[in-house]
């Protein structure tokens, strides 16, 4: 049990990697909010996994919603110790058709979401005086462009500098910021990715799938379980003098 009395914020916990790491939390002995957009998915994830799994509604692109959700954990779970912002979105397109609202919708949600999710659990540690645990979900997108991906890579890039730049400002409080940068994870995310490879490289469905699988080093996709390890170990006092980096956990996809 290395997570034992420690609460944690998972935000885009409904489905995914997100409920992964909260049914591995809870597994460790933690207490989980899984704050999602979809109330209703975060509804029965919770139900699920038991009484120490809470839904909580949250919209990362709104500041009342986060105050109110950040605010309803404390209120479940006494304290925070734990944030993994997780929640995202994903779109694909050439340069030449790359739409104004796509980039305005990623950015709130993948970029500006995770500032002020990262902002609202350091403000409530930093009162609690007692350190904490922040994870950012960055992706092996953040570190090197795609033809089809520019918007999703660029927000990427930008979680792992928000990561840098927090993992320095906060670490004197004792919270530790770093990021995981997870490489092609089978599940409904990728799904979609996959449609849109269908469509913008006239692939038949499953296609790329295939073909990124195969590429992997270690010889397929990644699962969600494949990246609660490194989620947990984050979270324990063997990781304290970790601060500011991305780790990836990608099979092998990319090198520093
Ligand atoms: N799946 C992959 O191959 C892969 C690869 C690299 C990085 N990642 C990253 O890992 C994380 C999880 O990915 P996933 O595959 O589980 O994605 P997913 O699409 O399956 O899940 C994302 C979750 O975020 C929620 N969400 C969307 N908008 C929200 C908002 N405004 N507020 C709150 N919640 C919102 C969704 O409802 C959903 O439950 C993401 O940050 C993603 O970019 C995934």
């Amino acid at each position: 049990m290395r997570l034992k009395d420690k609460t944690a914020l998972i935000t885009g916990a409904a489905r995914g990697i997100g409920l992964a790491f909260a049914r591995a939390y809870l597994a460790e002995g933690a207490e989980v909010a899984i704050a999602d957009i979809n109330l209703a998915a975060a509804e029965k994830a919770a139900e699920s996994l038991g009484p120490k799994a809470h839904a909580i509604a949250l919209d990362v692109t709104k500041q009342e919603s986060i105050d109110a959700a950040f605010a309803g954990a404390v209120a479940k779970m006494g304290k925070l110790d734990i944030l993994i912002n997780n929640a995202a979105l994903f779109v694909a397109a050439p340069t030449v058709e790359i739409t104004r609202a796509d980039y305005d919708k990623l950015f709130a949600v993948n970029v500006a979401g995770t500032l002020f999710c990262q902002q609202a659990a350091a403000r409530h540690m930093i009162a609690r005086g007692q350190g904490g645990t922040i994870i950012n979900m960055a992706s092996q997108a953040g570190r090197r462009g795609e033809g089809l991906v520019a918007v999703y890579c660029a927000t990427k890039a930008a979680v792992i500098s928000l990561t840098q730049s927090a993992g320095l400002d906060l670490i004197k409080h004792g919270i530790n910021v770093n990021a995981i940068a997870p490489g092609v994870v089978d599940g409904e995310h990728w799904d979609g990715v996959d449609a849109f490879f269908a469509k913008y490289e006239g692939k038949a469905p499953g296609q790329k799938k295939k073909e990124v699988g195969e590429a992997v080093p270690f010889g397929r996709m990644g699962t969600a379980e494949d990246l609660t390890g490194m989620a947990i170990f984050l979270a324990t006092p063997e990781a304290k003098y970790i601060v500011a980096q991305c780790f990836g956990v990608d099979g092998g996809n990319w090198m520093a």
